[in-house]
């Protein structure tokens, strides 16, 4: 599946863009939330989230890079999040936070930086319907794929077979034509400059061929 990260579309239009995507064969789509704390840049928050949920043919895939998310989910869940993921560096409890997300109806995701081991994940598999390997620090679209991060993708796709669980596994950050091709472990793909500097159509095409 194709989740095209909306922080690189035209933020004046984004109804229009979430039409073009669902049209052009967009599967998800990608809400990047930054609270300039737990990174270094300031996105969007509740209200737009409740707005976009309004107008999207698609299931909202919202990533949150906010300190102590426990302060917002009821939030994001009531303005329509679908999947709703939290960085585990980001809350001193995870399960506790990943567990309410999921009583108060949507799917809970866990992620990580990509200087966080993946150990300090491995505890929350178990009760997550997605986890995101970030192969960009998170905080901007436009930044080089880490290929140090492919293996995460590979240990996490034999660890699911391994204990019989079905998370899906999300790739995001400098995903395209070229880095695609080391991404075979991930069920879905988040891509923001490669699908909105491109035809959307062709370059979701290509990302799914
Ligand atoms: C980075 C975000 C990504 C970003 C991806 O913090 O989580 O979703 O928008 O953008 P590209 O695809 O341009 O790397
Ligand atoms: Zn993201």
């Amino acid at each position: 599946m194709i989740a095209p990260s909306i922080l690189s579309a035209d933020f004046a239009n984004l109804e229009r863009e979430l039409k073009d995507i669902a049209t052009a064969g967009a599967d998800w789509v990608h809400v990047d939330v930054m609270d300039g704390h737990f990174v270094p840049n300031l996105t969007i928050g509740i209200p737009v989230v409740e707005s976009l949920k309004k107008v999207s043919p698609l299931p909202l895939d919202v990533h949150l890079m906010i300190e102590k998310p426990e302060r917002f989910i009821e939030g994001f869940i009531k303005a329509g999040s679908d999947y709703l993921t939290i960085h585990v560096e980001s809350t001193d409890k995870p399960l506790e936070v990943l567990r309410k997300i999921r009583a108060l109806g949507a799917k809970p995701g866990i992620t990580l930086r990509p200087g966080t081991p993946l150990d300090s994940i491995l505890p929350f598999l178990n009760e997550v319907d997605l986890v995101l390997v970030m192969t960009v620090e998170p905080g901007f679209g436009g930044q080089s794929f880490m290929m140090d991060q492919v293996e995460k993708m590979k240990f996490l796709k034999e660890e699911r077979t391994r204990r019989g669980l079905k998370y899906l596994i999300e790739v995001d950050g400098g995903v395209n034509e070229k880095t695609v091709g080391f991404c075979k472990d991930a069920d879905v793909l988040v891509a923001g400059s490669y699908v909105f500097r491109h035809d959307y159509k062709k370059a979701i095409q290509t990302l799914k061929s």
